[in-house]
C-alpha cells in the first residue's frame, strides 16, 4: 500500500471575507490569540506523521514564508534576554520542513491544489484548508489517513451542519455507512439553500489519491466560476470510489468573521493566564448589552 506522506496547504486565496485586514497581509497569518491559524494547520500535519508539506501562495503572501523560516536577529535577541519560553515558541515554527509554491492567479481550491502535481508525484496525499480548525485527541487528517489505510481510497473529512448552512459548503450524498465512514452516491459543491442531498459538509481535510490530478488537470470551472475540488472529486468518485469519514473533533470555522471571533474567544479559555479576566470582560459586555436592551 502506497503511505500518505505528502501534504498540500492551500493558501493563495484572496481572503476577501476579511478585508481590508487581508489587503497587505494573508488571511493565513492572522492570529487565534497569539498563533497564526496555519500554523494550527502545520502542526496538525506533523502530528499527523506528515513528512512533506507544500504551501500553496500566492500575491502578497510572502510572510507565510518567513514565519516559517529561522529569524537569527529575534532569536539572539530573545536569547540574550534569556527569553527562553518565547525563543522555543519561535523556533517551533522553522522546524519543520515546507516547500512553496506560487499559484499565479486565484482561479479556485481546486487549481491551488493542481499546482502541486509535480510535487505529490504518483502518491497519496493530504489536503488541508486553513479555513479550518479543528481539536481533537487524534488529528483530523492522521483519522482520515487511518481510514485510507482501511480502505486505499479517497476519504474526505466532513461534519454535519444545520441545514441552513449546508449552500456554503461541499455537500455529500451519502449511501451506506460503516461507523463513521460513509460511502457516497455524490459530491456537490454549495448546493442551492433548502437542495442540499444531506447535512453533511466538507470540512476542509482531504485524503486524494493522485488519480484526481487527471480531472482538475481538465480545469473545468464550477460554482462562482472557479476550478472546484469538489467537482473533481465527484468525477473521482465516479471512476474509482471516494469515501466521506464523519471525523471525531471539534471543527473551528476562522475563515470567516463570526467564526473567527468565537474561535479566539473558546481558545483563550484556554490559556490560564487570560482565562478569568477574559471570563470577567465577557461578563461586563453581557451585562453592558442587557442594560441597553432595558433602556432601548
Ligand atoms: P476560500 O474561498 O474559503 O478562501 O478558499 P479565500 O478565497 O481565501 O477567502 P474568501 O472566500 O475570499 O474570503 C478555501 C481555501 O482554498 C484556498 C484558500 O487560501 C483557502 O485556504 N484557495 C482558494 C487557494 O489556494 N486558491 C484559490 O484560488 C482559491
Amino acid at each position: 500500500m502506497r503511505k500518505v506522506k505528502k501534504a498540500i496547504i492551500p493558501a493563495a486565496g484572496l481572503g476577501t471575507r476579511f478585508l481590508p485586514a487581508t489587503k497587505a497581509m494573508p488571511k493565513e497569518m492572522l492570529p487565534i490569540v497569539d498563533k497564526p491559524t496555519i500554523q494550527y494547520i502545520v502542526e496538525e500535519a506533523v502530528a499527523s506523521g506528515i513528512e512533506d508539506i507544500i504551501i500553496v501562495t500566492g500575491k502578497g503572501k510572502r510572510s507565510i514564508e518567513d514565519h516559517f523560516d529561522h529569524a537569527f536577529e529575534l532569536e539572539n535577541n530573545l536569547f540574550s534576554k534569556g527569553k527562553f519560553d518565547l525563543l522555543d515558541e519561535v523556533r517551533r515554527s522553522s522546524n519543520v520542513e515546507i516547500h512553496y509554491i506560487r499559484q499565479k492567479e486565484a482561479k479556485g481550491l481546486g487549481h491551488a491544489v493542481w499546482c502541486a502535481r509535480n510535487f505529490i508525484g504518483n502518491e497519496p496525499f493530504a489536503v488541508l484548508l486553513g479555513d479550518d480548525i479543528v481539536q481533537s485527541e487524534v488529528p483530523c487528517i492522521r483519522q482520515l489517513v487511518e481510514q485510507y489505510e482501511q480502505v486505499e481510497k479517497s476519504v474526505i473529512g466532513v461534519q454535519t451542519v444545520p441545514s441552513e448552512q449546508t449552500h456554503r459548503y461541499g455537500v455529500v450524498a451519502p449511501l451506506e455507512k460503516f461507523g463513521r465512514l460513509h460511502e457516497v452516491s455524490y459530491f456537490v459543491e454549495k448546493p442551492p439553500a433548502g437542495q442540499a442531498p444531506s447535512n453533511l459538509a466538507i470540512m476542509g481535510r482531504y485524503v486524494l489519491t493522485p488519480e484526481i490530478f487527471s480531472y482538475l488537470e481538465l480545469q473545468e470551472e464550477g460554482a462562482g466560476g472557479e476550478i472546484q475540488l469538489t467537482d473533481a472529486i465527484q468525477k473521482l468518485n465516479e471512476s474509482q470510489g471516494v469515501y466521506a469519514y464523519d471525523f471525531e473533533g471539534t471543527r473551528y470555522d476562522v475563515g470567516e468573521k463570526l467564526g473567527f471571533i468565537m474561535t479566539t474567544l473558546d481558545f483563550a479559555l484556554q490559556y490560564e493566564e487570560l482565562r478569568n479576566p477574559l471570563l470577567q470582560g465577557m461578563e461586563h459586555i453581557l451585562e453592558r448589552e442587557q442594560l441597553g436592551k432595558i433602556n432601548r
